[in-house]
């Protein structure tokens, strides 16, 4: 059974005291909920007083990007391992702002996936297709070819363990424009057999793969019903706290 993940990406946003507000009230407010994994991303400088205020509780604590070294002299870049000991137990690696805007190529993707492994965390790897290439039908191609690619230095065994997918149409990011159930499933149950072909079809069926791309308390429902889909990537309304919590509650 495949443990549904509800993750708050929370971007460049919040100040300190936004970020640790956050983090309290949605703690305050999931407490009670059992059957649901839940993960926030806030930015670097916050990791570790958001890590103070969920101390204790089952909320996960991820970083949005990491370096694919683990130390040396690149000034401004952070790695896993500093990741991992102010707590982190999961990284964004090719979220579709770090492939368009910082140039993050699938090889750097793979990198990161690597590295985050090594680590010890787990790795949330960000897939997804641009308006442009869907309506020319390039989908299959982009999204399969970045799932492989993505996945290219961690085995089977590592893929299983360590790593999420999530599938994030560039198209739906802050834009309104999420994708209907169907269209999320259609991709969804694609990616699960690009899985297929690269391990067991045990590694498929255990997998978890994220939607994200505006999903908000109106349409999570409709998402979370379908089969293929195990969670949700949560930007703009994971800065909210009730709709956060009301995604966490999808019924
Ligand atoms: P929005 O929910 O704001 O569309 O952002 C999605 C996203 O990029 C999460 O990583």
């Amino acid at each position: 059974m495949r443990k549904p993940l509800i993750a708050g990406n929370w971007k460049m946003y919040t100040t300190l005291m936004d970020a640790v507000e956050l983090a309290s009230e949605i703690r305050r407010l999931t407490e009670q909920l059992r059957d649901v994994e839940i993960a926030v991303f806030p930015p670097f400088p916050f990791l570790v007083p958001v890590a103070a205020k969920l101390a204790g509780s089952r909320i996960g604590l991820g970083a949005q990007d990491c370096y694919v070294a683990d130390k040396g002299a690149f000034t401004g870049a952070v790695s896993a391992p500093m990741l991992r000991s102010v707590g982190c137990r999961y990284i964004l690696c090719g979220h579709s702002e770090r492939r368009s805007v910082f140039g993050d190529s699938d090889a750097t993707v793979a990198a990161k996936v690597r590295r985050t492994v090594d680590s010890g965390m787990t790795a949330v790897l960000c897939v997804g297709e641009t308006a442009q290439e869907r309506r020319s039908g390039q989908t299959s191609v982009v999204v399969g070819s970045q799932v492989k690619l993505g996945l290219a230095q961690v085995s089977a065994e590592e893929i299983r363990s360590n790593v999420v997918i999530a599938y994030e149409p560039v198209w739906a990011i802050g834009t309104g424009d999420t994708a209907t159930p169907a269209m999320a499933q259609d991709v969804h149950a694609f990616i699960r057999e690009t899985l297929a072909g690269l391990g067991t079809d045990t590694l498929a069926s255990e997998m978890r793969i994220l939607y994200g791309g505006s999903v908000k308390p109106d349409n999570v429902d409709g998402l979370m019903s379908c089969p293929d889909i195990d969670g949700a990537l949560v930007g703009g309304a994971s800065l909210e706290v009730k709709s956060f919590v009301r995604i966490a509650k999808f019924e």
